[in-house]
């Protein structure tokens, strides 16, 4: 038998938390075939619910669940942990600047980071979800000096998801048939989610929505950057079984490789391609394999796509020079 994944889940007790555990715990993070070992990191009032949680955990009876601890210390939750979901965080407030929401954060993931490089696993992946996401995996990455930067990671595959939902409706194939899509920048209205090299139908996406730039600059573009705005104005709630089962997509993409012919778009420590500068957890075109990533290389960035990319990254650049700033990193 294989030995258990140990894998720790921070805001454990949240909305995105208990749609997330019980998937992990049936086997779809890692594999059908891989038992697990769960830990439940929460701040210390909210670890009677972490309780209530893993009580309904036990109560599935699941094979591949070996363990659950619960805990609000940071050593202990990053024990061993060979996958480390970081979803907790401090939300914006009414009022809250952006350099008071990153120094918030700062305190979470700067402390996260420092005990993931201190009891993590040698394999250690992390995936933070917990916004502002890219620049909260730029903090807990840079706190962590002893992990290889490319094991953080942020998410932006709930966008990437969104895309490809899109572009299925509008073009009327299902979404198997989109392939290529991606997101680049940050995970923010600012993210560009860009049509101009994927494959809808087997054509070229562009031409697969009937070429139609107005319906990509008015609808396509607004319409994915800002669907976590829609989804609480519809719903009443912030997205949450989307944005876990993204997380769940993200590992398991990461873990178990990208279809041949096939990217996904992952949030990332840039290595200074596309122009994006180096060093900065920028979105990027991603393929995968035996848990590694690689950008995808060569793709002709038109002065249209060139715009919105530099516009996001600009975003990214002045969270970095903000958090720095801080000296949060
Ligand atoms: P929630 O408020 O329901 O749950 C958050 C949980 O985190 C709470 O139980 C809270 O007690 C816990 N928490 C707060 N600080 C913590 C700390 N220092 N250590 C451990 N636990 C801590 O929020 P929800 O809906 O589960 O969302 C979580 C985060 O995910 C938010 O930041 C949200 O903005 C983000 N998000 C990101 C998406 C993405 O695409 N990257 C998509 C959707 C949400």
């Amino acid at each position: 038998t294989r030995t258990p994944v140990n894998v720790t889940i921070t805001g454990a007790a949240g909305q995105i938390g208990y749609a997330l555990l019980f998937r992990i715990a049936s086997g779809h993070l890692l594999g059908a075939d891989v038992p697990v070992n769960l830990r439940l990191l929460e701040i210390t009032p909210a670890l009677k619910a972490a309780e209530g949680v893993a009580m309904e955990l036990d109560d599935c009876a699941f094979p591949l669940l070996r363990d659950i601890t619960i805990t609000d210390q940071l050593n202990t939750a990053f024990d061993g942990t060979n996958v480390a979901l970081l979803v907790g965080a401090r939300p914006r407030t009414a009022g809250m600047e952006r350099g008071d929401l990153l120094a918030a954060n700062g305190g979470i993931f700067g402390p996260q980071g420092k005990a993931i490089n201190d009891n993590a696993a040698d394999d250690i992946k992390v995936l933070v979800v917990g916004n502002p996401a890219n620049t909260n995996a730029l903090i807990a990455q840079r706190n962590a000096p002893d992990v290889p930067a490319e094991r953080f990671t942020a998410m932006t595959r709930l966008d990437h998801n969104r895309a490809v939902a899109q572009l299925a409706k509008k073009a009327g194939v299902t979404v198997e048939d989109v392939k290529r899509v991606t997101i680049w920048g940050n995970h923010s209205a600012t993210q560009y989610p860009d049509v101009f090299q994927s494959v809808v139908g087997g054509k070229a996406g562009f031409e697969a929505i009937g070429s139609d730039q107005a319906w990509l600059e008015e609808f396509f573009i607004p319409k994915v950057a800002k669907r976590g705005a829609e989804i609480i104005e519809v719903r009443g709630a912030s997205s949450a079984a989307s944005a876990a089962n993204a997380a769940i997509d993200h590992v398991h993409t990461w873990v178990n490789g990208t279809a041949e012919g096939d990217w996904t778009s992952m949030g990332i420590v840039s290595d200074g391609s596309y122009g994006v500068p180096e060093g900065i957890i920028s979105s990027f075109p991603v393929t995968t394999k035996e848990g590694k990533f690689e950008i995808v290389q060569g793709l002709e960035i038109s002065d249209f796509s060139r715009a919105r990319i530099d516009a996001s990254v600009a975003e990214l650049v002045a969270e970095r020079d903000e958090v720095s700033k801080l000296g949060l990193i």
